[in-house]
């Protein structure tokens, strides 16, 4: 490290400006925990001190260890060379006030779905939750975070990748719900058979294959199966409406975020009476469909599953102008 560096970063607070300049001037795309330069910097230097995000005012005069300011200095020059989301860099991502283990494999969690954990799913939610089940679970935060809400609950927490099995297998031992929370492989619904559950909570992959090349190069480091659902950013969502109304107890609810997928879901689904919830700490496209809604228009989701399958078949079909 230079001398001037060494003698600039005396204290926390010092680092958490010198790191923001620095990912301000050099560009960087923000969305994985934060959404700003100096929240990024907050969040980066916390990690290195061992804190949760945002370091309290009295610690940012505290004097940095020689090996903190290294290990600062190493993560900011990595954050900006990569491009890779900082909790890729750090293994580590916060989610409804928890941290959780993640890697390449999963999706870093950012879904507006925890502030509806945390409100435990009111005033939608059954008067009794006894089973849950999280589709898609990546890391499981989304299934742990259920287990810790509702502690008499069983959570089913699925997913088609392996990698992403065994994080999830790992946060809910790390949370200490892994008794509650079990964790299999499954396509949607397809290991699910005769199961019914009280929530079906949903972060699935919503984005349309043609947008994905023009995210900043931060998304490009997430799988693509975690982000990828067809032309549309439908295939995902409509196949979990289409199948939610037969793994639904009376009087259960489905919690599916679909973020700006939600004018192409709307357009396919005319007449459907679908709540999109208002959340207070920002973001968007999140829905909820109650079990009676779901069986009503069981029609309306065929259908629309029956028009993009008929869409894909036209593009493959097509030749290069
Ligand atoms: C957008 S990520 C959400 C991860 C996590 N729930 C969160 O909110 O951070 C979508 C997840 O769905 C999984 N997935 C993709 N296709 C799936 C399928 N057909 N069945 C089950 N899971 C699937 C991906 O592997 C990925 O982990």
């Amino acid at each position: 490290m230079d001398e001037a560096l060494e003698s600039t970063l005396v204290t926390l607070r010092d680092a958490v400006r010198w790191a923001a300049s620095r990912f301000s001037a050099a560009g960087l795309a923000f969305g994985h925990g934060t959404d700003n330069a100096l929240d990024e910097a907050y969040a980066l230097v916390s990690h290195v001190v061992s804190l949760a995000p945002g370091v309290p005012e009295p610690y940012l005069d505290a004097r940095l260890h020689p090996q903190e300011r290294r290990r600062i200095v190493e993560l900011v020059d990595r954050r900006i060379a990569s491009r890779k989301p900082l909790p890729y860099l750090t293994g580590e991502a916060w989610f409804a006030g928890l941290p959780f283990h993640v890697d390449e494999r999963v999706l870093v969690p950012r879904s507006p779905i925890a502030e509806l954990i945390e409100r435990r799913f009111e005033p939608w939610a059954p008067p009794t939750v006894g089973r849950i089940l999280d589709i898609g679970t990546g890391c499981g935060c989304i299934a742990v975070t259920c287990a810790l809400a509702f502690p008499r609950a069983r959570v089913d927490a699925v997913d088609v990748d392996e990698g992403a099995l065994a994080l999830a297998r790992r946060n809910a031992a790390r949370h200490g719900v892994a008794e509650r929370v079990e964790v299999l492989r499954s396509d949607l619904y397809a290991a699910l058979a005769g199961r019914r559950y009280d929530i079906i909570v949903s972060n699935p992959p919503y984005v349309p294959e043609g947008e994905l090349a023009k995210l900043p190069a931060e998304y490009g480091h997430e799988p693509r199966h975690a982000l990828a659902s067809g032309p549309e950013g439908l295939d995902h969502p409509l196949r979990i409406l289409h199948g939610a109304a037969a793994h639904l107890g009376e009087g259960g609810i489905l919690v599916m975020e679909v973020g700006a997928t939600r004018p192409a879901l709307e357009a396919h689904l005319p007449g459907v009476p679908v709540l999109w919830v208002d959340l207070e700490r920002g973001g968007e496209g999140v829905l909820l469909l109650t079990a009676e809604a779901l069986t009503r228009y069981h029609a309306h989701f065929e259908a629309a599953l029956a028009e993009i399958a008929a869409a894909d078949r036209g593009g493959e079909g097509r030749t290069a102008p």
